[in-house]
């Protein structure tokens, strides 16, 4: 693959309450997500792991427990992990820092840091060359989006250097923005306060940038995906089903859908456009599921449509009921003849009667 790094050792931002991803965080942490087949950061470890990153430190908050049964000591992924808990959480510098104690890396070496719910096809070797060469204090990947208000706007000069960290500002001076990977030189790391609330985007960035340190950008246009909303992990999870980015943890061959072991699919259901199936799924004749995510032991029955959604763990989707562009919590039924849609989320264990939701009389 691309060139690779020799023992760059990296920190895995993932202690996020994953608000915008209710109800399917409240019992699971985002980057622990079913995505594809396997859990989201699975396939972020998996790329890390292909540039010659050989131990990460993940800085957990949020349900800091799940990770270490999930992962363990990494070897199963060719890594070594460590795991950094902060009491309270403490931003994503205060975070930084507190995984930091577990780096082995000299005050001048890069250190990878990257967002715990991103999808990139970018090329980290690339990235850390530019930081080396440039001796940089902090490079940024970034990319561009139609909407750079989400996100933190980034501004920089005609060679590359970053002029100004504007996070979630309602005036974007570019579309480009901060795609949520970061190489950051060591000792950049140990300045940051200890046991502090900082945030890397609000303070550290634009104190370097105000300082005079070099902070450099690193742009470019491949695929790149924040998976913090529904719809965007309902297409990140297409996105790697279909190929369109390249995962080395993908559990099977790309393709129109990928079904887990145990996974009952009638040949006259349809089932296409990147959906996943999770293990022991049924899906009934009759039924067809689009571009979504069918979490274990889920049922779709007869006939049903599900289309661009999520379907949590052991829920139903009953006959002939319509399901799209919506979140289905873990264990929820969802009773014949409904009609569900534009970003409906419905909660845990919820049990709607039959035909008790319609947008239209036809269904
Ligand atoms: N350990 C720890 N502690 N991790 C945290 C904390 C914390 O207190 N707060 C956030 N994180 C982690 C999240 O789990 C996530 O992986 C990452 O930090 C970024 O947090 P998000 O909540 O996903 O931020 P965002 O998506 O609104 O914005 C960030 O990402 C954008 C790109 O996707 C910013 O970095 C933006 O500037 C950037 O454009
Ligand atoms: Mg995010």
């Amino acid at each position: 693959m691309e060139s690779s790094l020799p023992d760059l050792e990296a920190i895995l931002l993932v202690g996020g309450q994953g608000t915008r991803l209710r109800p399917l965080t409240l019992g699971t942490p985002k980057p622990l997500l079913p995505t594809a087949g396997v859990p989201f950061l699975a396939h972020q470890l998996a790329r890390a792991r292909s540039f010659g990153v050989r131990r990460i430190v993940f800085a957990t908050s949020y349900k800091a427990a799940m990770f270490e049964p999930a992962f363990g000591d990494g070897s199963a992924f060719g890594l070594s992990l460590e795991y950094m808990t902060e009491e309270t959480p403490l931003g994503t510098g205060g975070a930084i820092r507190n995984a930091g104690e577990a780096l082995d890396a000299g005050p001048d070496d890069p250190v990878l840091i990257l967002n715990g719910d991103i999808l990139s096809g970018h090329d980290i070797g690339a990235q850390v060359r530019l930081h080396r060469d440039r001796q940089a204090a902090v490079t940024l990947h970034l990319t561009e989006v139609d909407d750079p208000s989400r996100f933190g706007c980034v501004p920089t000069d005609e060679a590359g250097r970053v002029t100004a960290f504007l996070e979630k500002t309602p005036n974007p001076v570019t579309n480009r923005i901060n795609a949520g990977c970061y190489v950051f030189t060591r000792s950049v790391i140990d300045s940051i306060p200890r046991d502090e609330v900082v945030s890397v985007e609000r303070e550290t960035f634009p104190g370097l940038i105000e300082s005079g340190q070099l902070v450099m950008g690193y742009a470019d246009r491949t695929y790149w995906l924040d998976v913090g909303t529904p719809s965007a992990y309902v297409q990140g999870s297409r996105d790697l089903v279909l190929g369109r980015l390249a995962s080395p943890a993908l559990p099977g061959p790309t393709g129109e859908y990928l079904a887990l072991e145990g996974a009952r699919v009638s040949p006259e259901a349809k089932i296409q456009d990147g959906t996943a199936v999770g293990a022991r799924v049924v899906v009934e004749a009759g039924a067809t599921v689009a571009g979504s995510v069918l979490s274990d032991d889920c049922v779709v029955e007869a006939g049903a449509r599900v289309s661009d959604s999520v379907v949590g763990q052991r829920a139903r989707i009953c006959a002939g009921t319509v399901v799209r562009d919506a979140v289905i919590g873990d264990d929820a039924v969802v009773g014949p003849g409904n009609e569900l849609q534009h970003g409906v989320r419905v909660w845990p264990g919820v049990e709607l009667p039959e035909r008790a939701l319609r947008y239209s009389s036809d269904v």
